[in-house]
């Protein structure tokens, strides 16, 4: 793929997606910026600041709910980025937009003859398998268990699943060139000025809303890194038909808050589990290495989250620091 190509991308305004506009249009790319609201809606202005945004940049409405208002904005793009989708583990708000969306973008993507779509999956479309052998790699080979989302009410993962089920159904019967990106727990500076899902998860450690943190583990991406890899697929022409799991490492929630008390030592963060009970849970193993060895070199977590703190302060989320 060519970077004086015109891309869109879905849910323009949001956290990672803000990173990717940003990246490609410092590539060169002619960007399509679809959003759900107006476009003259003072939350995408950090989108019309970015460099070569005034030359490069449209940005245009389109719900992804609404088939019409895709094939428009999609008329005409080489690539397609979909990352637009509702953060949350509400099933009557979060399975509509992210599987009749999912699917409404990718027939609009084969209607409009785009050659190649980048899908924003999740890790919670990999890891969450019964009985997972805790010793065991979660790699891109791994596939949710949509019955244990049901069961364990993660209605996000189970989402999230069935979306990029349906996408790889598509794509196949529809001849569609697609890669898929499956990050873990995204953080790292906000262009956007609202707050996104994810940085809300580092946020309730230090302001006091969480007063214990829970006996769990999670994996951490940076967000720029999350930008670059999607670009990276996007360029390689060997990426087509793979999923790339995105992660840089794996914590205990005891390890992260501990990280986060010496960046942020005057920040009310817990020093105490919800669970004194039970074992220490071991964060699980996961494989970047497919990502890798694409090119992409990740940012440590201790930058991430200190890039996250000075972010979140500069833009008067965080009074303590
Ligand atoms: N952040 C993470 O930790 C993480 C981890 C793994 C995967 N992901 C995936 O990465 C993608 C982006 O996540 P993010 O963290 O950047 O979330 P975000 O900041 O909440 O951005 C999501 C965007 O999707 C848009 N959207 C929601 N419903 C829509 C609809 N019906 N039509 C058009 N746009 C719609 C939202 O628009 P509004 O502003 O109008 O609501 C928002 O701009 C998602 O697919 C998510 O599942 C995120």
């Amino acid at each position: 793929m060519r970077s004086d190509q015109t891309v869109c991308v879905t849910g323009a305004g949001g956290f990672i997606a803000s990173w990717l506009v940003k990246k490609l249009l410092s590539k060169g790319y002619t960007v399509r910026g679809a959003v759900r609201g107006n476009p003259e809606d003072g939350k995408y202005e950090h989108l019309k600041e970015l460099e070569g945004a005034k030359e490069r940049l449209q940005i245009v409405k389109a719900d992804i709910l609404d088939y019409q208002s895709l094939v428009t904005v999609i008329r005409g793009c080489h690539g397609v980025f979909h990352m637009a989708c509702l953060l949350n583990d509400d099933p009557n708000q979060v399975i509509e937009p992210a599987v009749e969306g999912t699917r409404n973008v990718m027939e609009a993507c084969a209607e409009m003859g785009v050659k190649r779509v980048v899908f924003t999956s999740s890790i919670g479309a990999v890891y969450m398998i019964p009985h997972r052998d805790p010793l065991a790699i979660v790699d891109d080979d791994c596939w949710s268990d949509l019955d244990y989302c049901i069961h364990t009410n993660n209605w996000y993962c189970y989402a999230k699943t069935l979306a990029e089920k349906s996408a790889w159904e598509i794509a196949e019967r529809r001849n569609l060139d697609m890669v898929v990106i499956n990050p873990c727990l995204v953080l790292g500076p906000l262009l956007q000025s609202t707050m996104n899902a994810s940085t809300a998860h580092i946020m309730k450690y230090l302001t006091g809303s969480a007063k214990t943190y829970a006996n769990l583990t999670q994996a951490y991406v940076d967000v720029r890194d999350v930008a670059d890899a999607h670009i990276l697929v996007y360029e390689a022409r060997s990426a087509g038909g793979q999923r790339y799991v995105c992660g840089e490492c794996s914590l205990h929630r005891g390890e992260l808050v501990d990280m986060l008390a010496k960046l942020c030592p005057r920040c009310p963060v817990p020093t105490k589990c919800s669970d004194e009970i039970n074992p220490r849970k071991q964060p699980y193993k996961f494989s970047n290495r497919k990502i890798r060895d694409l090119g992409l070199s990740f940012t440590p977590i201790e930058k991430s989250l200190a890039d996250t703190v000075a972010s979140l302060s500069d833009r008067g989320f965080l009074h303590y620091l």
